[in-house]
Parts: structure tokens; sequence; C-alpha cells
């Protein structure tokens, strides 16, 4: 059996944060942050809006776009890693969009990679598991989770969904090729948002034993990253994984039409670009608009790259995410 995208859809909330509204709360400026990252705005969640409902808004799009009713909807996959119930979003997402049947929903918590890997869960749902239709949405709102003092990192993440819904289709029309997944524990210290048990109410157990009970407030810290090596994995590790999985796919870099990269920062996009001799003409990056918007960053740049006319119907695209875990990994797939 193979397995198609037919169709995408994106989400970002209305607020637009500008690096000159950045240089108001901490001590940075627009040439700084634009010279080191190529991001100039982000939009991040205010008021009333939600994660969920922006995931819900992209789902919606990509579903209109591919003529598919929410009800033959098989299955939800909600990659985020911010979502807004700890036990997981899909099932929400489920819920407001209507899918009357109850497919089966639930969330993929792999940071900036969480798409791909979705990606690559959804076809293997569809050849092994009988799925037809599986819609796949990278979402994360990383402003909840920055310090907005912490000008190393609050300049870089903004908030957005993208989905995508993959389809079952004959072998023939197969588009989604080669993939090849990493991760890395051990550089996990890179790049974090660790658990942090903040008060706990210390007592004496029965046979003498410390008992830290009852465990009181339970928060996460902000995110934490050691940039420069952020930077460092990503330039080493990416262009390794596309080449495998073009290899895997029989394909070469220049075979393939467009590069999409998670959109983390410029100068990596351009690196690993430079790496796979690619020119920066087929190099996708919406960036600048809207910063690292995490698991939502490949699926809102191919989106936008669909709606404006740039990426044409059955074109190829290496898609490679990267992030926290460590994660990363690509697929290659046609459009
Ligand atoms: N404005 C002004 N100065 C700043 C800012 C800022 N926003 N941030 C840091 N600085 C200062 C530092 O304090 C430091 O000053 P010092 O020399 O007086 O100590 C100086 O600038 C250099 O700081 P570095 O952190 O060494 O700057 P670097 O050149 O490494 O750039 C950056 C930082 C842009 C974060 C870069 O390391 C990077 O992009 N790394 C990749 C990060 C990334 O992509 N993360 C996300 C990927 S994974 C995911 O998506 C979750």
């Amino acid at each position: 059996k193979g397995c198609k995208l037919v169709g995408c859809g994106s989400a970002v909330p209305s607020l637009k944060v500008s690096n000159d509204d950045l240089s108001k709360i901490v001590d940075t400026s627009d040439e700084w942050i634009s010279v080191r990252t190529g991001i100039r705005n982000r939009r991040v969640l205010s008021g009333n809006e939600s994660l969920t409902a922006l995931a819900v808004e992209a789902a919606r799009k990509a579903l209109q776009m591919a003529r598919v009713d929410p009800d033959d909807v098989d299955l939800v996959l909600m990659c985020t890693s911010t979502p807004e119930d700890l036990f997981g979003s899909g099932p929400q997402v489920q819920k407001s969009l209507g899918c009357k049947r109850n497919p089966l929903a639930y969330d993929i918590t792999a940071a900036c990679s969480g798409f791909v890997l979705g990606l690559v869960s959804a076809a293997c749902h569809i050849r092994g598991g009988g799925f037809n239709n599986v819609l796949v949405i990278g979402a994360d709102s990383l402003s909840r989770h920055v310090d907005w003092m912490d000008r190393g990192t609050c300049i870089l993440f903004g908030d957005a969904a993208g989905a995508v819904l993959v389809q079952a289709c004959d072998s023939e029309e197969d588009g989604l090729f080669g993939f090849d997944l990493h991760s890395d524990g051990e550089g996990g210290r890179h790049l974090n948002v660790n658990f942090k048990e903040q008060e706990t109410h210390n007592e004496m157990g029965s046979n003498g034993s410390v008992l830290s009970f009852p465990p009181r407030r339970h928060s996460y810290s902000c995110l934490q990253m050691n940039g420069k090596e952020v930077f460092r994995f990503a330039v080493r590790c990416v262009p390794q994984s596309i080449e495998l999985a073009l290899a895997k796919a029989g394909l070469s870099a220049a075979n393939i039409d467009w590069l999409l990269l998670h959109q983390a920062n410029q100068r990596i996009i351009d690196a690993v670009a430079t790496r796979l001799d690619i020119p920066s003409e087929r190099v996708i990056s919406n960036l600048a608009n809207y910063g690292n918007t995490s698991a939502a960053s490949i699926p809102l740049a191919l989106d936008e790259a669909v709606q404006s006319g740039k990426v044409k119907s059955g074109q190829t695209i290496a898609a490679a995410g990267f992030g926290a875990g460590l994660t990363w990994g690509s697929t290659i797939v046609r459009w």
C-alpha cells in the first residue's frame, strides 16, 4: 500500500512580536537577532487564544484542501511538546474537528522533530495498520515555556500550527519514500524544559526514612539551551540524515526540488544546504516572519509554499526536523 500527501493547512496567532518589540524587554537589537538568526518577527498566543484551536484551524484547512470530511479521518497524530493537557491534546483536537466516528487520536512528543516523526508514523499506520486518512498536525507554543528575560532564548521562538493529510493510495502513487530517524539522550542536556519539584513536605517514615510526601507543587523549568552546541549538532547531523533518507529513496540531493528544514536559524538552513550542494533558490524558508515554531515549522512553511504556488504538485521535497531530545530525522516526500 502507498500513501500520499493530499492537503495542508496552517494557523498562527494574531499577535505579531517584532525584534524591536523584544528590544524593549531585553537588551537586544533587531540587528543582532536578524544577523545571527534570520528572524524578524514571530507570532505569540495571547488573550484567550489556544494552541488546540490553532491546531484545529490548521487541520480544517488541510481537510478542505483534500476535500475530505472530518468523519473520514481515522487517525489524528498531534505532534507537540507543549500540549494544553499533559495527558495529550490529540483527542481534544479530534473532538473539536467533529470527527463523529471517533478516530484514534494521540500525541507525539519529539520537540522540533515531531512533525517528521508524525509523517513517518502516518505512513507506518497506513501501510501496516489499515488506516486510510491520517491527519498529521505539528503545533507548539514555546512562548509559554521560555524565560522572557533570557535574551539568549526568548528571541528565537514563536507559536503556530500546521497540518497535512496523509492518505492511503495504490503503491504506484506512493509519495512518501525514504526516511531516517535518530535520537541521542546524551545530547539532551544542551536543550531541554526539565521537570522541577518546587516544594516538598518532608516527614520521617515509620522505618526512619525521609518521605517527600505529600508532593506539593510541580512545574517545568523554562527552556534552557546551549545555542552553540545545538548549532553544531544540527549542522553535523542533519545533512547526514538527509543523505541517508535520499539513499533509501534511491535519490540524490540533485534530484529533489525543495529542501525544507525545521525553521530554527537561517544560518543552520544555509549551512545544511551548502553541505548538500543545494542552491538557495531550492530552499524553503519563512523563518523571518515566524521564528522557530518547533513541530509546526515544517507544515507551516510547506503550507505557505503550496499556497503561494512555489511548491507544485508532483515535486519532491526533502524535509528534516531536529531539536530537543536530542532528536533528528528526515523524510523524502512528493507533494
Ligand atoms: N541580543 C544581544 N546579545 C545577545 C543576545 C541577544 N538576543 N543573546 C546573546 N547575546 C550575547 C551573549 O550574551 C554573548 O555576549 P558576551 O560575548 O558578552 O558573553 C554574545 O551575544 C554571544 O552569545 P552566544 O550565545 O555565544 O551567541 P551565538 O553566536 O552562539 O548565537 C544563537 C546565539 C543565535 C542562539 C546561536 O547559538 C544559535 O542559533 N544556535 C542554534 C540554536 C537553535 O537553533 N535552537 C533551536 C533548535 S532546536 C529547537 O528548535 C527547539
